[in-house]
């Protein structure tokens, strides 16, 4: 590690920011020691703060059903071999009550943008949920919606709501993207979504096509600026039906050099050690969580539609990345010296 990295790592331990000069430097001067470094710094910063537990939400995928046709995404609607599924609200229900009884207190329904969920139906769940489980909190991360959508359901009772950004820069967002979508509206669901008194969560994959270095700094300036309660970060995975299914997988390392980055930015993040980590890598989620991550999403949808939510290649849903398999989970974050917790798990701002 040269003088000037360890310089720059001081000083966003110290600063909690640097410019987008510095990001890049930072990003292509890494080596082996610098990562260690960042990862003790991001990891005692989350101790301080969180202490040596881990947060877990129940993933339901509750339809890969969507109106978009994002070029990396598995579930999009160009995609014919995709095979669709839809969830019925009982369906939901039961996914909830059966994570309830296996000590999850947040509930993640997420999908694609499918629009047989309406703002009714979703009402309906939402508070459904809410008044048979008072002390769990509701996540909801279905896309983009209008703002008076997002504000009915938050009025249901919705409390989070995850919509990475998926890129800050426009033009590298107009490359993973169908014409008709737009960083700009992105933008607007983001900041309407905290208006609304949502816990927001932001977030990027790392290596998509075309991201360049100076991308990922802007991403981290975005992070900064926008202050989300929660950010997801994992490697970019192509799928085989997409045009993007020769595109190489993102790195692993720079996934968790950058969650790393984030947990030193913004020390009080929620930071998943996402799916797609553990998917790229043997091990992923552990060195996702001593990288700092300090939540883990696992999957509580029915065993029958998991192997069809697939956004990537070989996307794990079985072994802990099972909600079933909560102490398969729990013995492997024991034994990096991490404890799972029954909590709504809310981010400390
Ligand atoms: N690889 C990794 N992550 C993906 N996502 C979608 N497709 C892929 C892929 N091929 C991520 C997107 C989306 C989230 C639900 O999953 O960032 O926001």
């Amino acid at each position: 590690m040269t003088p000037e990295t360890n310089a720059l790592i001081d000083k966003l331990a110290e600063q909690h920011s640097l410019t987008e000069a510095e990001y890049i430097h930072l990003i292509e001067t890494r080596d082996a020691d610098a990562q260690a470094l960042l990862a003790g710094l991001a990891r005692e910063a989350a101790d301080a703060v969180y202490g040596k537990t881990v947060f877990i939400r129940g993933l339901i995928e509750i339809s890969n059903i969507c109106k978009n046709d994002c070029l990396y995404c598995g579930i999009r609607r160009g995609n014919a071999d995709c095979v669709r599924y839809r969830l019925s609200p009982e369906q939901i229900l039961s996914c909830v009550d059966e994570g309830y009884t296996l000590g999850f207190r947040t509930f993640v329904m997420q999908g694609g943008e499918d629009g047989w969920f309406t703002d009714d139906i979703l009402c309906e769940l939402i508070q459904t949920i809410k008044t048979r489980y008072p002390d769990c909190a509701v996540t909801l991360s279905l896309g983009e919606r209008g703002r008076d959508s997002f504000a009915r359901l938050r009025k249901a009772g919705a409390d989070r709501y995850l919509l990475r950004h998926e890129t800050a820069d426009a033009a590298h967002y107009g490359k993973l993207h169908p014409e008709k979508m737009s960083l700009a509206y992105r933008m607007e669901c983001l900041s309407d979504l905290k208006a609304l008194g949502y816990q927001v969560g932001c977030g990027f994959m790392v290596g998509s096509p075309h991201q360049t270095m100076a991308h990922i700094a802007k991403d981290l300036k975005f992070i900064e600026r926008f202050r989300p309660d929660m950010c997801g970060i994992g490697p970019f995975i192509p799928h085989k039906d997409t045009p993007f299914r020769a595109e190489p997988a993102g790195s692993a390392d720079l996934t968790c050099f950058l969650l790393s980055v984030v947990r030193l930015i913004h020390p009080r993040l929620l930071l998943p050690a996402t799916t797609a980590l553990g998917s790229v890598t043997e091990g992923g989620r552990e060195r996702g969580i001593l990288s700092g991550a300090n939540v883990i999403m696992p999957n509580l949808s029915p065993v029958a539609v998991r192997d069809k939510y697939m956004l990537y290649n070989n996307k794990l849903s079985s072994g802990p990345e099972a909600a079933q398999n909560l102490k398969d989970l729990r013995t492997c974050m024991e034994k990096i010296g991490y404890e799972i917790v029954i909590d709504r798990g809310d981010s400390r701002q």
